[in-house]
């Protein structure tokens, strides 16, 4: 049978505590018209004692498997997209694994930063549909709090912590209504490490070192790059931009989620947007926006949606779903 990966619960987890601009500004030289006007955002989430990157992610993929009505055993393969692991080693997801109970089947981390859902997404996709795996959770956490430097006013406003997850069940395609992940496409490209990096990693420092960015170039290659692969999924699928439903982007600015549109000539109103409230919590932003589209209504089964996102490397991906 031709097999196709259909998203049957989403979920999602945010730390308790709520961080203002205003209460940034009271930190670092910055304000709140700055932040409001430069990115759009008003409020992140901050993970406080006892919240790691695996708490949250066993928070939101218990949420998704509750919304598709599964335990934790009828998950054979976890993919966790993160740049901020409790562990250098083991994996995140085998913490999330053991706390889910889904012992014994697969469970890696993927690094690919902000574009690290999407990447995941496209991983276990093919692993589904390869016959490698029946039933996967789909997961981007991130705890980029922990990374930052607090005293860098250029790159500390604009980050924010949480969690995302998908179940992803493998069904014979012509049983799934249409439904699916119906093309991806990945990129990277390694000559920008400079402009979007840490300071720092476990084999040269041996810290985890800072997250340093140059925000202004990689805005700019943001916009190209995030409308070039968009195209390309819907070339993939023999599809224009007019029969999409809803784009669930990566929330690193809100500038950057107007200029794609504009230059794809998207409706604004069929665009995602939650970085006023999320900020950049880098994986964790798609999984996180498609949940809060799907619990408020918005997104409903046998919509079309291109789930986007461009981060560090630089990396960038799109897929194509029918939800
Ligand atoms: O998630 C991975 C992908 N990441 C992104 O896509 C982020 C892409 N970049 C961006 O979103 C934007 O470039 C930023 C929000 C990071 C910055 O906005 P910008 O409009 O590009 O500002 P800028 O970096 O050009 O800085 C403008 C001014 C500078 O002052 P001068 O040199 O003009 O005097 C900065 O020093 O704003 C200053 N500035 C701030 N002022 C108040 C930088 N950060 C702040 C701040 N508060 N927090």
């Amino acid at each position: 049978m031709t097999r196709r990966s259909v998203i049957v619960g989403t979920g999602s987890a945010l730390p308790e505590r709520v961080v203002t601009n205003a209460e940034l500004a009271a930190q670092v030289d910055t304000s709140d018209e700055w932040i409001v006007e430069r990115t759009g955002i008003r409020s992140r989430h901050i993970a406080g004692e006892g919240e790691t990157t695996a708490t949250l992610a066993t928070a939101a993929a218990r949420a998704a498997l509750q919304a598709a009505g599964l335990e934790g055993g009828a998950i054979d393969l976890i993919v966790l997209a993160t740049t901020t692991p409790d562990q250098t080693f083991p994996a995140t997801a085998t913490i999330v694994q053991q706390a889910i109970g889904a012992n014994g089947g697969t469970a890696f981390d993927v690094a690919a930063v902000c574009s690290g859902f999407v990447y995941a997404l496209g991983v276990a996709d093919a692993m589904l549909r390869a016959g490698m795996a029946s039933r996967a959770l789909v997961i981007g956490a991130e705890t980029m709090s922990r990374l930052l430097d607090w005293d860098d006013r250029a790159t500390c406003v604009l980050f924010g912590d949480g969690a995302g997850a998908v179940v992803l069940e493998a069904r014979d395609e012509a049983e799934s209504g249409g439904r699916g992940v119906l093309a991806t496409r990945l990129h990277a490209d390694g000559a920008h490490n400079e402009l979007l990096h840490t300071d720092g990693g476990a084999s040269t420092t041996g810290t985890i070192g800072k997250l340093r960015m140059a925000g202004r170039e990689v805005f700019r290659h943001a916009v190209v790059n995030l409308a070039t692969v968009f195209g390309e999924v819907l070339v993939a699928a023999g599809l224009t931009v007019e029969a999409l439903d809803w784009v669930v982007p990566h929330q690193a600015n809100a500038r950057i989620l107007d200029a794609t549109a504009r230059k794809l000539g998207i409706d604004p109103a069929r665009v995602v947007v939650t970085v006023d409230r999320h900020a950049n919590t880098s994986a964790a932003s798609v999984p996180l926006a498609l949940d809060a589209a799907v619990r408020d209504g918005r997104i409903q089964p046998g919509h079309l949606l291109v789930l986007e996102a461009m981060g560090g490397g630089f990396t960038w991906g799109a897929c194509l779903v029918r939800f």
